[in-house]
């Protein structure tokens, strides 16, 4: 049963009243969970702003994780609709966009090291339009920064109002001043944006938006808003129009997936719709990230009957220590973490599990590490992605002291590092003389080589012409490696 309402209202009357004035983000706002109805509507433009960009270029930059690459494929394809072309050298376009990501200090610091690039060559080129969004936009510090330093900008919008695009470009280009339009709470669900999508064979579908999970040291409950499930029935027909396409993959898309339905339905779940997705036909199925908090029996067992649902699950578990895990707010322990990893390894055949982990998260002692590296060498992950704490200004853990040196937590790193390696290792080991079945994702501009990845979601790297490119082809392994696995094609279906 549907929670939501469904409206259809024109876009430009909404934006013709946000324009008035410069709405800046707001960290009070952003934290609120309201339990207003998520609407959904459909994009739509005014005819006044369907041909702004012609004759016109455009540049987009995408930092950050695949939501930032879902969204930065809508802005694309709002661009192009209203007539901009795209180009790959910053230095030709008439539009720059940075849409940005906050999740880690150094990944603020990449952004603003391009804007003083971008600065530089706006000084030669006055009419270049630059505009920064995404999650950085939503960051009520970011702003202050921007508002004194960086004034220079055209206009700044956040994750929550991609569709005002057209209208700040419009707005700019009329009145030639910074705009920032940047809402806290996050807007509707807006279906039917004309997304240029980054490959013709795999696709990313968002299926959540935003996170209520509140990790303590995590950002994104606040620059990506509450939880919000699409419909089950806009989820199915996208991916029946990227079947349709010739689309071999699509990774289900959230910041949280196991969380999917619970804002929306009474009872539909991941499980339920993982099920309905598997049956339309469409060869590989992933979906990213599951919190293991909301991993249920019933999804494991779709995942395990289903040959088309891959075998690849990425579980972040953080940090091997108990009283970290519940500094962090992630609401299990270790042992919960064992009991589930080890469920989904005996369920699920062949299947590979990669994870997160962060170092250094305030009073982490000696032993707290160590517990995570005894976790590392219980579960044997396929991949990790390890991380030092960073403090985000907002959350949680930002008031906790953060009392560890610099150089112990790169030392904690390191040595976390070389742990997790030895598993990659030792798992692709396994895959030597194998025979797997890769999608061909594209050519490696450095080796020539194509590359691809199995179904448990292993790279692969092999010599072969470009015509395999979206094929499902079958490698015989020769080389496995730390990152990647060497092969050779077997046969070309
Ligand atoms: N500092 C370090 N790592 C972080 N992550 C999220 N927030 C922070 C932070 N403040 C990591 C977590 C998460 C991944 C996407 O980024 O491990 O799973
Ligand atoms: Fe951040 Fe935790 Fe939500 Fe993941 S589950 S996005 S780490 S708050």
């Amino acid at each position: 049963m549907h929670k939501h309402y469904f409206f259809v209202i024109i876009i430009t009357t909404y934006i013709e009243k946000v324009g008035e004035k410069m709405i800046l983000p707001n960290l009070k706002e952003a934290k609120k969970r309201t339990k207003d109805p998520v609407l959904t509507k459909q994009f739509n433009i005014s005819n006044d702003l369907v041909l702004i960009g012609q004759g016109k270029s455009y540049y987009i930059k995408t930092y950050g994780c695949q939501m930032n690459e879902r969204d930065s494929e809508d802005i694309k394809g709002i661009l192009e609709h209203i007539g901009f072309k795209e180009v790959f050298d910053y230095e030709q376009a008439d539009l720059v966009l940075l849409n940005t990501c906050s999740i880690r200090e150094n990944a603020n610091d990449k952004a603003f090291g391009m804007l003083g690039r971008l600065k530089h060559l706006k000084q030669q080129k006055k009419d270049l339009i630059v505009g920064l969004c995404g999650c950085m936009a939503q960051e009520e510090i970011v702003i202050n920064q921007i508002l004194t330093k960086y004034k220079w900008l055209n206009f700044v919008f956040g994750t929550h109002n991609i569709i005002n695009l057209p209208y700040l470009i419009n707005q700019n280009m009329i009145f030639n001043k910074l705009m920032i339009e940047v809402p806290s709470i996050e807007g509707n669900i807006i279906e039917g944006i004309p997304s240029k999508r980054l490959f013709n064979h795999k696709a990313f579908v968002n299926i959540i938006y935003g996170c209520d999970k509140f990790c303590t040291y995590c950002i994104v409950p606040y620059t990506r808003g509450k939880q919000r499930s699409r419909t089950k029935e806009d989820i199915i027909k996208e991916i029946k129009a990227l079947k349709k396409l010739g689309y071999q993959e699509v990774t289900l898309l959230g910041q949280n997936v196991n969380a999917y339905g619970k804002d929306l339905y009474n009872n539909y779940n991941l499980a339920n719709l993982l099920e309905e997705v598997s049956k339309l036909g469409i060869a590989r199925i992933r979906f990213v990230t599951s919190h293991p908090w909301d991993f249920t029996d019933e999804m494991i067992d779709v995942i395990a009957k289903y040959d088309n649902i891959m075998p690849a699950i990425h579980l972040p578990i953080q940090s091997g220590s108990n009283r970290i895990l519940k500094l962090m707010g992630r609401r299990y322990t270790k042992e919960d973490y064992i009991t589930l990893f080890n469920k989904i390894k005996k369920k699920i055949a062949r299947v590979s599990i990669s994870t997160d982990i962060i170092v250094g998260f305030p009073t982490e002692t000696e032993s707290d590490f160590n517990e995570t590296i005894d976790l590392v060498n219980t579960c044997h992950f396929d991949n990790a992605f390890t991380f030092i704490y960073s403090k985000r200004v907002g959350t949680v853990a930002f008031k906790m002291e953060d009392n560890i040196q610099e150089k112990v937590k790169e030392q904690r790193l390191q040595l976390l590092n070389k742990t997790v390696n030895k598993y990659f290792l030792q798992n692709n080991l396994k895959y030597e003389n194998q025979i797997v079945e890769i999608l061909v994702d594209g050519i490696d501009l450095k080796t020539k080589q194509l590359y691809g990845y199995t179904d448990t979601n292993k790279l692969v790297y092999f010599p072969g012409t470009e015509n395999l490119i979206g094929h499902i082809i079958k490698v015989k392994i020769t080389k496995p490696k730390t990152w990647s696995l060497e092969g050779i094609i077997q046969s070309e279906n």
